[in-house]
């Protein structure tokens, strides 16, 4: 079983810890400020293999690399000026770049999946400061079995990972709670390959520039985990709820009863006050309640489209997808 550390207590020791079972080789998992990573030496071979394995992630399915500053990410890819000016406004933060990689770099290409890119971010909070402990980058993928929910707490770690880690460090509920935004500058043009914990309209504010996104699901897949099922709870999910049917759970917005509600085996409002944010950072939690709670069914009531919601959204038709 793992070891969980609090690093809210014990921050010398948990950075130690982890940078010990980090340098021998093993995942360890973290906390970011999107979700929790499964991170590994990005520059070990066998480190990232045991992270495909303890997933059971396929191998074509490349890791996101994280970094602690500038100078790491400069050692390993080149930046375009779009997105060093995206990298300097938004890191450390939820946004993750694809960059080529440089010739020189030593990201393992079991990390990339042999791509001459890599996906890159410096995230906020305590996985910063183990990265700059350990002196090299942490390949990251979210901390769950592939094609589950990502974890946005250590007990949601346990309960998946608990058996095959060593260590958990635990800095609490995740504060953004969504996985991070995916953005590739390409010909100075902006594609969105994945929406995330950073709002789009605050790239576009920025530089700006429009923020492209593809043009219909089912189009070629860019960033190659963005499989259709995924983040998926193992009851079904109905989206755009205006009711609700007996035994159904309900997860819900903005503090609006639905009707059918009191016959509802769970209740749960992302944000009674309509808040964005709260509701992003309740999502996958209550994602996992639900599926809990027995119900065969979760229902959805609607969230706005614009900000965050974008990502609330594209993560709640990604759990309603047909599985495989
Ligand atoms: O917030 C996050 O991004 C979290 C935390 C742990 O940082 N990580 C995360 O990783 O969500 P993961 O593995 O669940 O999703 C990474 C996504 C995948 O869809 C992958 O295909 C894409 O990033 N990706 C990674 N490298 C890429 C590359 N070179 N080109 C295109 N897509 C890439
Ligand atoms: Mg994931």
């Amino acid at each position: 079983m793992a070891e969980i550390i609090d690093t809210r207590i014990e921050p010398d020791r948990a950075i130690e810890k982890a940078c010990a079972v980090l340098s021998g080789g093993e995942p360890v998992a973290i906390p970011t400020e999107t979700v929790y990573g499964l991170a590994a030496d990005a520059t070990n071979a066998d480190a990232i293999s045991r992270i495909y394995e303890m997933k059971g992630r396929p191998r074509f399915n490349p890791l996101i690399c994280h970094v602690s500053d500038m100078a790491m990410a400069e050692a390993h890819v080149t930046f375009d000026p779009i997105s060093r000016r995206l990298a300097e406004a938004f890191w450390p933060g939820p946004l993750t770049l694809i960059l080529p990689q440089r010739s020189e770099g030593t990201v393992h290409a079991l990390a990339s999946a042999g791509l001459n890119t890599l996906g890159i971010r410096m995230p906020e909070g305590f996985s910063r400061r183990v990265i700059a402990r350990f002196g090299q980058p942490l390949a990251a993928p979210s901390a769950n079995t592939s094609g589950k929910i990502s974890p946005t707490s250590a007990a949601h770690v346990e309960a998946d990972l608990g058996a095959k880690l060593k260590l958990i460090l635990d800095a609490g509920p995740a504060e953004i709670g969504l996985e991070s935004t995916i953005l590739k500058v390409e010909d100075g043009r902006l594609r969105l390959l994945r929406p995330g914990g950073l709002d789009a309209a605050e790239i576009e504010a920025l530089t700006g520039l429009p923020v492209e996104r593809p043009e219909a699901a089912g189009a070629t897949i860019e960033a190659p985990g963005m499989l259709a099922s995924h983040y998926a709870p193992g009851a079904a999910v109905r989206l755009n709820a205006t009711d609700v049917h007996t035994g159904e759970a309900l997860i819900r917005f903005g503090g609006k009863a639905l009707p059918g509600e009191n016959a509802a085996a769970l209740v749960l409002d992302l944000s009674p006050s309509g808040d964005l944010r709260e509701a992003a950072a309740n999502l996958f939690d209550y994602m996992k309640k639900a599926d809990a709670s027995g119900a065969r069914t979760i229902a959805f009531s609607p969230v706005p489209s614009e900000g965050l919601g974008e990502a609330i959204l594209d993560r709640m038709e990604r759990a309603a997808a047909p599985r495989n």
